[in-house]
């Protein structure tokens, strides 16, 4: 390359997870990457994967990265602990980077940790893949690493039990988090991107001492980092943002508004899914 000069890539970056809890990665990669424009994809129609088997994973995975395909992105982010823990080597074959939400969440966390001591929750089929143990422990095998699912935290969130101290999402917390309470962690994996806009709640049962770690903010900055070191980041001064679903419910506006952290800046379409 004459004179160092830098490489660029104006194209959009997809993103995808079964429903809203995405967007709190979207959230996320706008704070670290204001300058990137994001295709987003949530299946809102097919809500929750986290109680799916492999092979239905495999399916809609597919279809939903032959979706971002037709907008010409230029890598695609799995903001889906679902997806990236049974179903990511859909993200084998492709000529664009595909980042899972596993490798930079763990990495975080075996920093963070004090005691050696990591709890992981997320979905069922999250927890049943073993996929963070794995990583975890592929990086440091003297982690002890708890796991619970928490499949309702899912349902929770996209129908808005989320306020502090919402009785309904406090009492399910109680019931999953008291056997991870006395288990002596100093970090909790929140391996759904759905959960951290609970986050405030599973903190108040698990106990201040332990720190959280937000899936979606870890792969945030390592999609930066990738794209940085691809030389694949943008110069464009006005990002765009569109939001595609599966299905749009009454609620879309409110609930996105939530998981983004401000009013929806972009255009909202509908997606015939299975068309992909
Ligand atoms: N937000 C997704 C995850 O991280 C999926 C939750 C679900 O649809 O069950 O696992």
């Amino acid at each position: 390359m004459p004179g160092g000069m830098c490489l660029m890539d104006n194209r959009p970056i997809g993103v995808f997870d079964s429903g809203l809890g995405g967007l709190t990665a979207v959230k996320e990669i706008k704070k670290v990457m204001p300058n990137e424009s994001i295709i987003y994809f949530g299946d809102t129609g097919r809500v929750p994967y986290g109680t799916r088997s492999k092979t239905t994973l495999l399916k809609y995975a597919h279809q939903d990265i032959n979706f971002l395909l037709s907008y010409n992105v230029k890598a695609i982010v799995a903001a889906c602990g679902t997806i990236s823990s049974t179903a990511s080597e859909v993200g084998n074959n492709l000529s664009i980077p595909f980042i899972d939400v596993i490798y930079p969440t763990s990495i975080a966390a075996c920093k963070e940790t004090k005691n050696n001591r990591i709890g992981v929750i997320a979905t069922s089929a999250t927890i049943n893949s073993g996929s963070f143990k794995r990583r975890i422990n592929s990086i440091n095998p003297d982690i002890v690493v708890l796991s619970k699912a928490c499949p309702l935290f899912v349902s929770l969130v996209e129908n808005g039990f989320i306020l502090p101290h919402d009785p309904v999402t406090t009492q399910v917390a109680e019931k999953y988090l008291s056997e991870l309470k006395n288990m002596d962690i100093d970090t909790l994996i929140l391996g759904c991107t759905h959960f951290p806009i609970i986050s405030h709640i599973i903190k108040d049962v698990i106990g201040t001492h332990v720190s959280l770690i937000d899936s979606g903010k870890e792969t945030a900055k390592f999609c930066y980092e990738t794209l940085k070191a691809k030389e694949l980041l943008s110069d464009k001064k006005s990002a765009k943002y569109t939001y595609c679903v599966s299905d749009e419910t009454d609620e879309f506006t409110n609930v996105a508004k939530i998981f983004l952290g401000s009013e929806i800046d972009g255009d909202v379409e509908k997606v015939d899914i299975e068309k992909y």
